[in-house]
């Protein structure tokens, strides 16, 4: 680590939680913690005491922190220019749109870039209705157990409870939802392979009944919302059956992209090609906001003689771009992907190793460095230690404590409800992983304590 540069004053964190929003929470007990520095996998608080990054902050920070590459192509940039209007053309536009062709499933073939995943999406809604305009095809199917971003059209897309409480007075219409494929939860009460993908199927049935449908948006691994990895098939089966109705499928690697499943995007793990896919985070290692909306060409094909109605003052912003480039060459340089896909297997071999040992964990799921570990109070009838409710009441939740324990230990482990997803930077180290990981098998002596 880096010495210490600056010296935080003590108020910083009454500061921050007095005059600014702490976000998806009650504002009351909003304590933050106030960082100072952060360097490679590690991060410093003001009182010099230092975290390994289990989570790469919020599973942004691909490439760890301080480096020094992205720096310096960004700073590079900003000598030319820090921005011109997105309607001309730069160079470094054109320097990653030419990358993004080489790493992206190949049915996508042009690109429109936002600031954030929200955005993204948003983009993404409007896409399929532009798109389907004249067919009046403007509703979307999205999964119950996801979440696609905060802004009207992102949160009706989004599953989970979040969507709950501005539901009915700010969603926009013509969204549908459906069933995700959570095995271990399995809505349906069926157990895969015999289900024979019916979540999956069900999926038909929406299209031929609810009609007027034009998109369907999955998180080909569902990430905040527990990391579940779809049974193999399923999203080849949503691949065949949006294709068979004329329905566009729209691909959420927000999270699950830039080498997070062990491919540059968690859709190559199943051979799918999306006619759309959105992304944000790791594309520039969280250096700087950047996201991204990539469509295939029946697609952009439309939009050669339809008006594009969609943009943003900082589309293609020349910086961020800078740093998307930058954070490119470093994924390929350092060989990132396979790196994820390789370490990915001891996370699975310790996350199973978890489950023997510690009756509060219900289930593990993990594919390359991304993984989850679920917790119950009973593990026989799954019943988990908290609702969505009393998330939204403020109540400190049993992955709280777990989590809080894990800090104090110098580990930051992002918790949600009743899992943590483990998605360390594509650069930890083998002793690191080991360290995070013992760190937590340490700390659920705390859950294990509080089964029924
Ligand atoms: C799958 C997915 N989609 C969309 C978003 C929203 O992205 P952002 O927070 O950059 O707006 C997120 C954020 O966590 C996400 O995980």
């Amino acid at each position: 680590m880096a010495e210490k540069y600056s010296d935080v004053p003590k108020e910083v964190g009454k500061i921050c939680s007095e005059l600014t929003y702490g976000t998806w929470r009650k504002q009351s007990g909003w304590s933050p913690l106030t960082v100072d520095i952060a360097e490679g996998t590690r991060f410093t608080d003001s009182s010099g005491k230092e975290y390994l990054d289990f989570s790469s902050q919020l599973m942004c920070s691909n490439l760890g922190h301080g480096n020094k590459k992205i720096r310096d192509a960004i700073y590079e940039q900003l000598t030319k220019f820090e921005y011109v209007q997105p309607g001309y053309a730069t160079k470094i536009r054109a320097e990653v749109a030419l990358l993004l062709k080489e790493i992206l499933p190949r049915s996508l073939t042009k690109y429109f870039f936002g600031s954030s995943g929200t955005e993204a999406n948003e983009a993404a809604i409007k896409t399929v209705r532009m798109f389907f305009h004249k067919e009046r095809k403007t509703k979307i199917i999205s999964n119950y157990n996801s979440y696609h971003g905060s802004t009207a059209g992102s949160i009706s897309l989004t599953g989970d409870f979040r969507r709950i409480p501005v539901d009915t007075y700010y969603s926009v219409s013509g969204i549908v939802h459906s069933i995700p494929p959570y095995c271990y939860r399995c809505p349906l009460k069926l157990k895969f392979p015999e289900c024979n993908l019916a979540c999956a199927d069900y999926n038909e049935y929406l299209i031929r009944n609810e009609g007027n449908i034009g998109g369907m948006i999955v998180e080909p691994v569902t990430g905040t919302n527990g990391v579940i990895v779809p049974p193999d098939g399923y999203l080849q089966r949503i691949r065949e059956i949006t294709k068979e109705n004329d329905v566009l499928l729209i691909a959420d690697e927000v999270m699950s992209g830039w080498g997070r499943t062990g491919k540059w995007f968690a859709v190559e793990n199943w051979n799918v090609q999306p006619d759309v896919l959105t992304t944000a985070k790791g594309i520039t290692g969280a250096y700087l906001p950047l996201s991204l909306v990539a469509t295939s060409k029946k697609v952009s094909d439309y939009f050669e003689d339809n008006y594009f109605a969609h943009g943003h003052t900082y589309e293609a912003h020349p910086v961020s771009l800078a740093a998307a480039k930058a954070a490119i060459e470093e994924y390929k340089e350092k060989n990132l992907i396979a790196r994820s896909s390789e370490l990915g297997k001891e996370l699975g071999r310790r996350l199973e190793e978890l489950k023997e040992k510690h009756k509060s964990v219900g289930d593990v799921r993990s594919i390359g460095l991304f993984g989850a570990v679920e917790l119950v109070k009973n593990r026989e009838k799954k019943t988990p230690f908290n609702v969505y409710e009393e998330k939204l009441e403020g109540k400190t939740l049993t992955t709280d404590r777990v989590s809080k324990k894990a800090m104090e230990k110098g580990v930051y482990i992002n918790n949600w409800l009743n899992h943590f997803v483990i998605a360390p930077p594509l650069v930890i180290s083998e002793e690191e992983l080991s360290r995070g990981l013992d760190t937590l098998d340490e700390c659920l002596k705390i859950s294990d304590d509080e089964v029924a």
